[in-house]
């Protein structure tokens, strides 16, 4: 099961839990690092979506007529935080082909750890849709929290966090700045080091997905 504290669910299944094990090894190619991202993104879309509201439309099967359930309401958006969001973006967008994607362009100055914007596109209509905001990592939480806060400036009212990995640190800076976004992770680790990096972690999720350095 699933377990929730408070606003965070740490998706336990065990196929997401194996996948991590392997992409957190050092010794996991880049290939096989962005294939499980993508697989374990497929994972998780399936868990974070299971609540979404169903309403029967009428179709025809070549049998006969039918009232058959489909997701209600508009289209999801996905959001991805920039670049490491992309790992995951492409997987749920496997599994929801329809949604509207936004890109959030944010990187952390290493001085400082806070974030920088250099990008933002969003899909004009936010409101009455449910935003899902994708980066696989959330550290000290300082680009999450502001890529939330400029999607609620755009109108975003129903906004879900999903990561792979969370570090307790992000997780109160997270839950203190935005306490009306639930956050999913596959595991919250021990805590982040000096540099900001998740211990233990899995290294810089953008280098081993890009082959950067
Ligand atoms: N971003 C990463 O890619 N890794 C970390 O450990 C922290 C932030």
């Amino acid at each position: 099961m699933n377990e929730s504290v408070g606003n965070v669910t740490v998706l336990d299944h065990p196929l997401i839990q194996h996948k991590l094990t392997i992409m957190r090894n050092k010794e996991t190619s880049i290939a096989g690092f962005r294939r499980l991202l993508r697989e374990i993104a497929h994972l998780m879309c399936y868990e974070v979506t299971r609540d979404l509201e169903l309403e029967l439309i009428d179709i025809e099967t070549p049998m006969a007529p039918m009232k058959s359930p489909s997701i209600k309401g508009k289209k999801l958006v996905f959001a991805s935080i920039l670049r490491a969001g992309n790992g995951l973006l492409d997987g749920m967008l496997d599994l929801v082909p329809a949604a509207r994607v936004a890109h959030i362009g944010m990187y952390r100055d290493h001085e400082t750890l806070e974030p920088v914007e250099y990008y933002f596109k969003a899909p004009s209509s936010l409101e009455d849709r449910l935003v899902i905001v994708v980066d696989p990592m959330l550290a000290t939480a300082n680009s999450a929290t502001a890529a939330i806060e400029k999607l609620k400036e755009r109108g975003a009212t129903d906004i879900r966090f999903l990561c792979l990995l969370a570090a307790p640190e992000g997780i109160k800076h997270f839950t203190e700045a935005h306490p009306d976004v639930p956050v999913f992770t596959a595991a919250i680790d021990s805590h982040l080091n000096e540099k900001g990096y998740i211990v233990p972690g899995l290294g810089d999720a953008g280098d081993r997905m890009y082959g950067t350095k």
